[in-house]
C-alpha cells in the first residue's frame, strides 16, 4: 500500500489477517506521507504499523514507480512471501504487482477489473497492467469479472468478492456517528450542504479544467443556496496556489480523517467528486453523486442511478446537480455485502494450501 484509498480499502483485509494464523506484513511505499493523507488513517483505523516504509514520496511517474520497484524487489527477495496483495490503481499498485510477478511470486489484486477505457488516466494504465500481472483477481462485481474474462484472463483466476469499501463503510459508519462532530465544526446541518472533492491529475493539473470545476461548484452554491464544503487534496491545494485560483462561495478545508469524512459524506445532500472511492461510498450511503469527469470505471453506480457524469463544464455541473437532487434515493448497493475482506483472505489461504 502507499496512498490514502489503499489504506482505507485494505484496512478490512488487515483486520482479518490480524486475527488469522496466516503470517503477513505491511509494505508501505510512502507514496503518501503527509500526516493527513497517511498516518491519520493508521491511527484512526487502528492498523498495525508497516514493517517497511520505502519513503519514496513524490516525483514524476517514472521516478516514483522506479524507486518503488527497486525497494519492493529488495524486500520481497528478503521476505520471500507466498502471495503479495495490491489494491486499486495507483503507482504503488502497479509497482507492487510488477516487482512481485517478476520474482515469480503470486500477485493478488484487490479491486480488479475496473476500466474507464480512458488511457489518458494514469490509473487506467496502472489497473490494466496490475490485472494482467495477477494470479488472483478479486473483482468487486460480476461486471468487473466479465471485463477481465473478455480481456482473456482465465476464469479460474477471477473471484467476485464485492468491494472492500463496503466493509470499510459498514465497519466505520456507526463509529463515525459517535466519535466525529464535523457538522458542528463546520457549522452545517444534516442534508443542508453539498460535499465536493476533486484531485485527479487530469482535472486539477489542467488550469482551465480546474478553474471550470471551481466555477461549477460556486454556481452550485449560488443556484441552490447551500454551503459547498471541499476537503482539498494535497495535489489540488498545490494547484490552487500555482494557478492563483480565487475561490468564492466554496468552503475549502483540509483533508479529513476517515470518520470525519464519512460523517460529512453520509449527511450531505449531494456529493460532487472526481474520486473513485467517493463515487462508491456515496452509492453505498444513499447520497446522490455528480461525477466531475467524462467517464467512470464504476459504471455500476450509473446503472443503479446513484451517480451521473457531469464532466467539468460549470453549467453542466449545475444541471446534473439539479437532476440528482430530484432523484429517489432507493437504489441498491452493487458493491457487495461488506464481507469482501473475509473472502479475499479465504481465497488466499486456499491458494497457499
Ligand atoms: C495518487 C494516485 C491516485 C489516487 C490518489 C489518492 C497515482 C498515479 N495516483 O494521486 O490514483 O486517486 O493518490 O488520493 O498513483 N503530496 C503531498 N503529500 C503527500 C502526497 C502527495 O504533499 O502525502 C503532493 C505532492 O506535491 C505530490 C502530489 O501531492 O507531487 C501528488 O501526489 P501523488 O502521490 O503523485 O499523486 P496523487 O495525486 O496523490
Ligand atoms: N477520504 C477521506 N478524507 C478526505 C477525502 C477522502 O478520508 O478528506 C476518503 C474517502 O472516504 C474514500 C477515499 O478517501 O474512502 C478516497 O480516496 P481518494 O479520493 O483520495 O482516491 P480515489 O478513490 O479517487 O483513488
Amino acid at each position: 500500500m502507499g496512498t490514502r484509498p489503499e489504506i482505507i480499502k485494505l484496512a478490512p483485509v488487515i483486520r482479518i489477517l490480524e486475527h488469522d494464523t496466516l503470517d503477513y506484513f505491511i509494505l508501505h511505499t510512502g507514496q503518501h506521507y503527509s500526516y493527513s493523507m497517511d498516518r491519520v488513517f493508521f491511527e484512526q483505523l487502528e492498523l498495525p504499523d508497516a514493517k517497511y516504509n520505502l519513503d519514496v514520496r513524490s516525483g514524476s511517474h517514472a521516478e516514483q514507480t522506479g524507486r518503488m520497484l527497486i525497494g519492493i524487489e529488495s524486500i520481497l527477495k528478503k521476505e520471500n512471501p507466498d502471495v503479495v496483495l495490491v489494491q486499486g490503481d495507483t503507482n504503488t499498485t502497479l509497482a507492487g504487482a510488477l516487482a512481485t510477478v517478476k520474482l515469480g511470486i503470486k500477485v493478488g489484486h484487490v479491486e480488479a477489473g475496473l476500466r474507464s477505457y480512458d488511457r489518458k488516466m494514469p490509473e487506467e494504465i496502472n489497473r490494466t497492467l496490475a490485472d494482467h500481472c495477477s494470479d488472483l483477481l478479486f473483482a468487486p462485481t460480476e461486471k468487473s469479472r466479465a471485463t477481465l474474462i473478455n480481456e482473456g484472463i482465465p476464469e479460474s483466476r477471477v473471484f467476485v468478492t464485492g468491494n472492500t469499501i463496503v466493509d470499510a463503510v459498514f465497519q466505520n459508519l456507526e463509529i463515525s456517528k459517535k466519535r466525529a462532530n464535523v457538522l458542528e465544526l463546520f457549522d452545517v446541518e444534516s442534508g443542508g450542504y453539498f460535499l465536493a472533492t476533486a484531485h485527479r491529475q487530469e482535472n486539477v493539473d489542467n488550469e482551465e479544467r480546474f478553474k471550470a470545476i471551481i466555477k461549477g461548484l460556486e454556481k452550485v452554491h449560488e443556484e441552490f443556496g447551500l454551503p459547498v464544503v471541499y476537503p482539498v487534496h494535497v495535489r489540488a491545494r498545490r494547484r490552487i496556489k500555482d494557478f492563483k485560483i480565487e475561490v468564492n462561495g466554496v468552503r475549502l478545508i483540509e483533508p479529513l480523517d476517515y470518520l470525519s469524512f464519512l460523517q460529512l459524506e453520509s449527511n450531505a445532500r449531494l456529493v460532487l467528486t472526481d474520486s473513485g472511492g467517493v463515487q462508491e461510498e456515496a452509492c453505498i450511503l444513499g447520497v446522490p453523486c455528480v461525477t466531475l469527469r467524462y467517464n467512470t470505471e464504476r459504471p455500476e453506480t450509473l446503472e443503479v442511478g446513484s451517480n451521473v457524469l457531469a464532466g467539468t463544464e460549470p453549467d453542466e455541473i449545475v444541471k446534473k446537480a439539479r437532476e440528482m437532487l430530484n432523484k429517489q434515493k432507493n437504489w441498491p448497493n452493487p458493491f457487495g455485502d461488506g464481507k469482501a475482506g473475509e473472502r479475499v483472505v479465504k481465497i488466499v489461504r486456499e491458494e497457499i494450501g
